[in-house]
């Protein structure tokens, strides 16, 4: 049985104080949580202070970014080494506003993914296609190229150590939630594609499902076969509305 997984994703929004008091929300509300293993995913300048803050509540936390290399000069990135120091056990890699926004290939990704094995960070790895490849019928070909490249570089096995979150693009951050018949094909899919390499690796691979998760769909999302949680990016802002994600798989 695979363990639901909310990860919240909560992008560059917050302050201290706003940091503070949704993380004193969320570890508040986690005692109706008794299923979901739930991670929080802050900007890295308040990473440390949401690990003080989660530590002694079963909240895990996460960065949002993890670098390819080890140490060095890297100006702007952060190591696997320094993540784990403040505390991350998982780093999201390849979201695709990393990928659009800044330029991370498929390769680079792959790069990190194994950056943050080889530090004994999990990878919270996204893959999706955006809406004109959806359109264009490549969904599946989409992910499984991103797929691939971490297969390429790490073996089929290093999806073990890891998560996948199925993130369609034209579904982040627009309201438009896919369905739970479009995402359950996907994760199928992706499921099935990689248990053509390894079965026992596919079927214990948590894929969560990503893109406009909220209190009102996710049960159903979480309810489909092959969807083993969620990334929620908007809806993890306010403890409210993230603990009845999280209280979804209940
Ligand atoms: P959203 O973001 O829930 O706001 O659509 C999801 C994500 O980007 O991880």
């Amino acid at each position: 049985m695979r363990q639901v997984m909310v990860a919240g994703n909560w992008k560059m929004n917050g302050s201290s104080e706003s940091v503070k008091e949704l993380m004193a929300g969320i570890a508040a509300g986690m005692s109706s949580v008794t299923k979901a293993e739930v991670v929080v995913c802050p900007p890295a300048v308040y990473i440390s202070r949401v690990s003080g803050a989660a530590d002694g509540s079963a909240v895990k936390v996460g960065s949002q970014n993890i670098c390819d290399e080890d140490s060095g000069a890297f100006t702007g990135e952060l190591s696997g080494d320094m993540l784990k120091d403040v505390g991350c056990e998982y780093a999201i890699i390849g979201h695709s506003e990393r990928r659009a926004l800044y330029g991370e290939t498929d390769e680079l990704v792959a790069k990190r993914f194994a950056a943050a094995r080889r530090n004994g960070i999990k990878p919270l790895f996204c893959i999706g296609e955006t809406l004109e490849e959806r359109e264009s019928g490549v969904t599946n070909d989409v992910c499984a190229r991103q797929i691939d490249a971490v297969i390429a570089l790490e073996g089929v096995e290093a999806l073990a150590d890891g998560v996948i979150a199925y993130e369609p693009v034209w579904a982040i951050g627009t309201g438009k939630v896919a369905t739970p018949e479009q995402a359950q094909e996907v994760h199928a899919f992706i499921r099935g594609k990689i248990a053509s390499l390894n079965a026992e690796v596919a079927e214990g691979l948590r894929i969560l499902y990503g893109g406009s998760m909220n209190p009102g769909n996710a049960k159903e999302l979480i309810g489909q076969p092959d969807i083993d949680g969620g990334l929620i990016g908007g809806a993890s802002l306010k403890a409210e509305d993230f603990l009845a994600i999280c209280q979804a798989a209940e």
